[in-house]
């Protein structure tokens, strides 16, 4: 079994690098697939897979497996016309939590690519504490107050600085408890 810390960022650094973040579907659930596929294709067997289990955190339950497949239809056609819609989007897709592992890191490549999409921007996750981020989303599903602020106090218009983009998986990965590799490093190993 590859590192699942290693082996996953350095596809996320292949993701970008290669372009190939752009040919994916943007703000639907095909597009999110294909983000996950890509991430975790050496380390997860369900790359890219929805999950076919219930799956909590803390005290609360993700959708169910019997609804998913409806709940991520609605989430697509959700509309992304502002930065409030585009982040109670991604609020519902947390909630949907289409993954048995993994959706976090997948979920905000892919609000990212819809900030960039509609409103030429995107999140400088270097300037979100874990702590802040995680508190943020476990009140999201009952306020989004918190993951809205928080997520527009970060908001950059850099959004081809490839230095952006790297910062942003190592916090990424950091709110996972992923913090062993060094994103500009990785290479090396
Ligand atoms: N209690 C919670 N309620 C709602 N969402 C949560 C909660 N705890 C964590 N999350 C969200 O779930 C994400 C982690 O999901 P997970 O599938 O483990 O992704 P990863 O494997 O990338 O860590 C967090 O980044 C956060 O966005
Ligand atoms: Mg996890």
């Amino acid at each position: 079994m590859k590192n699942e810390e290693l082996a996953s960022k350095k596809r996320a650094v292949e993701l970008y690098d290669s372009g190939r973040i752009n040919e994916f579907e943007v703000g639907t659930t095909k597009g999110l697939q294909q983000i996950h596929r890509f991430l975790f294709q050496d380390v997860f067997d369900f790359a890219g897979r929805i999950r076919d289990v219930d799956l909590a955190k803390g005290n609360f339950r993700f959708a169910p497996v019997i609804y998913l497949s409806d709940t991520l239809k609605t989430i697509d056609n959700l509309p992304e016309n502002s930065f409030d819609e585009i982040v109670k989007k991604y609020v519902e897709m947390n909630v949907a939590h289409p993954f048995r592992e993994g959706n976090g890191r997948a979920t905000r490549i892919w609000l990212d690519q819809i900030l960039k999409k509609r409103l030429g921007k995107c999140v400088d996750w270097s300037k979100i504490g874990k702590e802040e981020y995680l508190s943020a989303m476990e009140r999201s599903p009952i306020n989004d107050l918190e993951i809205r602020t928080l997520l527009e106090s970060a908001l950059t218009q850099d959004i081809d600085d490839r230095e952006v983009y790297m910062k942003g998986i190592q916090s990424s990965y950091d709110y996972e408890e992923q913090s062993e590799y060094d994103v500009h490093r990785l290479f090396d190993e």
